[in-house]
This record gives C-alpha cells, structure tokens and sequence, in this order.
C-alpha cells in the first residue's frame, strides 16, 4: 500500500518518523557521495540527504539525474537540524521520479524584470514569490477576520457596470449585448445600497481601471476591499480604518514571520504599526511641503514625490484629511463649515510606499447630492437606482476602499506592485 503523503510544512510532527512528501528539486548540491537535494512543496522548503553508502544503487541514480523544478515523491526519515530552514532534514530512502524536467528557464543567476514577467506561470515557483503569496493570502485571511469579527456582512458588488464611480476616464468599456458596459472601477455605489440594507458591510472584488500609467504602483486589474458603514461619520471611519490595518499588519507579523525573514523586511518597521495614525489636513500638508521645497499649490493633488515627503515625517501610516471638494469624487460630504473641503482621508504608508485607502464621508443630502450630479453631469438613467438611497431613508454613512496590491508591497517591502499578485495586468502586460 502506498504511504500517505506529508507536507514539508507537517514534518515537525513526523520526527523520527519515515515519510513520504510530493515534491520539486529547487537546487542540488553533491560531494560524489553524499547528495543534497533542495525539495519544496509549496508549503516549504527541505533538504534531503541521499547517502550513496546508505541506499539502493537505483536511488542513487535516481537523484543523480534529478534536474532544477523535476517532479518526485521522495520518501525518508525526518532528523531535526537547527541549521536548516525547515529546521528538519530528510535522509532519504527512496525518490520516485515524476518528470525530469529539461531545461527550466529560470536559474538561480540573475534574470531580467521582462524576461522574469515573461515566465511568471514559473517565477511564482521562487522562494521570494512563493513568500509574497503566503503573505497576501494571510492578509486576505486577516481583512476577512477583522471585518468578520466586527459585524460586517460580506456583500459581492457586481463587475459589469452601467456607470463609473471614480470618473470616466479610466473605464474599461465593453459590450453588453446591445448596452455599454464598463467593468468596475469600485463596488462603492452597489455597497451604499447594500449598507442600507444591512448596516456594515463590505466587498472584495477584482477592479479595473484603463489607467495608461506605467508606476510601480498602478496596476490594471488589482482587488480592493470596500467597507461602508451606516450611522458613521468621517471621524469614526477613520478610527475603523486605523485599527484595520493595524490589524492586518500584527497579523501577518504573527503568521509569516519566515516570509518577512525570506523577503528581507526589517520587520521593526511594521512592529509599531498599532492605532492610532497620525492626521494630517490637506492644508497642512501643502504648507509643510511648500517649506520643503516643493512647487505645489492649494487645489493641487498630491504625487507620489509629495506622497513620500509626507509620509517621511511620520514612522507610522498617516491620513491625509479634508481635500479640496474641486479634486475629489462627487459624492464625498462638504464639510459643514468650509465647502471648499470634504470630509475625506486618503491613508499613505510609511517609506514611501505611498496611498493604500481612500474613503470619506458621503453626501446624504438628496438636494446636494442631485445638485453634484448636475455638475458631474452624471443625471443620465444609469444612476437613477442610486439616487433613491437617498430618496428613501437616508441616513448618515461612511465608506472606504484599501488597496490589496499595495498594502502587500508595503508590508512585503516590494519595490513595484507587479509582484504582489500572482498574474500582473499592467500597461501593455496582459501574458501571460
Ligand atoms: O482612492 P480610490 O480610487 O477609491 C475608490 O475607488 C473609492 N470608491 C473607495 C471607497 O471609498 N469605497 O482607490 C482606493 C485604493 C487606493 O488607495 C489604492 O490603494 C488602490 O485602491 N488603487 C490602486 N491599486 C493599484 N493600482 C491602481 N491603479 C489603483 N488605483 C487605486
């Protein structure tokens, strides 16, 4: 009868114990008679010993011919080893070869950023992609625990839209049958219905935006969790937000620690990421950045250079509040006492890796709302549906949008966005 298979990841378990584990070759290294075979299996990494004096001449052979990415099962018995990075090593009885693989592109030199792109399908197979992965999945496990024990219900916006909702000049546009159509940009919209309905809600979802920019932090097609909360103001928003992604930064600290050590984080960067965030207003901001140096004027938007210079004065993630109403999206509330402002925060990561939320406040006002769609000129039928939210029992609510991508190059510490999700959709990327 064959042997169960064990993950690399459950060897602690198995000490002492002969196992059988599916795996790759990641490298090799040889001493003519003993073998050190590099194995992963995606739950991590392990070294197995072959011994020539110890095992059949035909296993012998076998892990000679072993190249870089064959397949095999690889049976041995488990030997904890302070020195390795599993902290076990296998000494191996038998390895069954699946497919010896003939020349795999990749190879431990260095290649370049195309040529690596070029062969993302096998470029995830690496140590440090393989790390960035297991960190944006223990975010998107940490996001679904915080909203999850907070009391928001999990709501699913759809994709194919009628309309825009951070404006028209980044829509992905298609056709509905005989209707345009436009994929998402944000679920914003559908989640205020949706918090009329259930109160605190949120969505996760892939959106795009035809962005023809080529920085290391846009993306094409990137996921966005969208929180919106009913009977919130601005000011609660921000404090959710801040314990939020305090959360899901003590969070990946607990569970990834391996991944950060592979990655090369300086983890005390992240350690003291813990609520509350500095606040910055709009006007603040500006005049602190036109004392550094910068040609920037009050209604201007921020780039990425000021983004930077601002976060720089802080050692935590800092909101940025109160913009002026002439750059931000219609539906964000007037302050009450200055209208050329909203009542809004974008959140900038620490190090310059630059803004991953938005949210405000949004108008409840039907009258003011109706008057912003006039200026927007969006009165067309196609946001009738979301008129009525506030035609109906509106009430006071709050919303916000974090960015998957970038929060996992923040916390990854990833120079470009285009390495934290498995298939990048950028500019003039869609291979593979
Ligand atoms: O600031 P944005 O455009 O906000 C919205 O879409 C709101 N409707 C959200 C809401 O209030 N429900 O985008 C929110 C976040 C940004 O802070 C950023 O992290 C990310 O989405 N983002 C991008 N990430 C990668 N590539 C792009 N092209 C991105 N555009 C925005």
């Amino acid at each position: 009868m064959r042997m169960e298979l064990v993950t690399i990841r459950e060897l602690k378990s198995h000490v002492g114990k002969t196992v059988r584990i599916g795996c790759w070759l990641y490298n090799k290294r040889s001493s003519g008679k003993i073998q050190f075979l590099q194995l992963r299996d995606g739950t991590g990494f392990v070294q197995g010993v072959v011994v020539k004096s110890e095992v059949p001449e035909d296993v012998w052979e076998a892990a000679s011919r072993l190249t870089q990415e064959s397949s095999l099962y690889v049976t041995g018995t488990v030997r904890e080893d302070a020195r390795s990075q599993s902290g076990f090593e296998l000494n191996v009885t038998a390895a069954d070869i699946i497919q010896i693989a003939v020349d795999y592109p990749i190879t431990p030199k260095e290649h370049g950023v195309d040529f690596l792109m070029d062969h993302r399908h096998l470029w995830l197979r690496s140590p440090r992609q393989r790390a960035v992965m297991v960190v944006r999945a223990q975010i998107i496990r940490a996001v679904q625990q915080f909203f999850d024990d907070n009391g928001f219900y999990l709501v699913d916006p759809p994709i194919l839209t009628p309309s825009s909702c951070e404006g028209t000049t980044n829509l992905f546009h298609t056709k509905y049958f005989d209707e345009d159509a436009y994929l998402t940009q944000s679920g914003q919209l559908y989640m205020e219905a949706a918090a009329m309905a259930l109160g605190k809600v949120y969505s996760f979802g892939p959106t795009f935006r035809a962005e023809k920019s080529k920085t290391r932090r846009h993306l094409i097609e990137f996921w966005m969790i969208e929180p919106e909360m009913a009977f919130v103001d601005h000011e609660q928003s921000l404090a959710v937000q801040e314990k939020f992604v305090s959360h899901v930064v003590q969070s990946v600290l607990t569970h990834c620690r391996r991944e950060l050590e592979t990655l090369g984080r300086d983890v005390s960067k992240l350690e003291n990421v813990l609520a509350p965030f500095p606040r910055i207003t709009y006007d603040d901001a500006i005049a602190l950045l036109k004392e550094r140096g910068h040609a920037i004027e009050w209604g201007e938007d921020f780039g990425a250079p000021h983004e930077t210079e601002i976060a720089q004065q802080f050692d935590k993630p800092v909101f940025i509040t109160h913009y002026p109403t002439a750059i931000k999206a219609f539906y964000m509330k007037p302050h009450p006492d200055r209208p050329e402002v909203v009542l809004c925060a974008d959140l900038i990561a620490p190090e310059g890796y630059g803004e991953i939320i938005g949210g405000s406040e949004r108008i409840d006002d039907p009258e003011l709302m109706a008057d912003r769609f006039r200026e927007h000129e969006l009165g067309d039928e196609a946001y009738k549906w979301y008129l009525d939210l506030r035609r109906y029992g509106t009430v006071p609510h709050s919303g916000f949008g974090l960015g998957l991508e970038r929060t996992v190059a923040w916390i990854c510490g990833l120079d470009h966005v285009r390495e934290t999700i498995p298939f990048p959709r950028l500019l003039y990327r869609l291979y593979p």
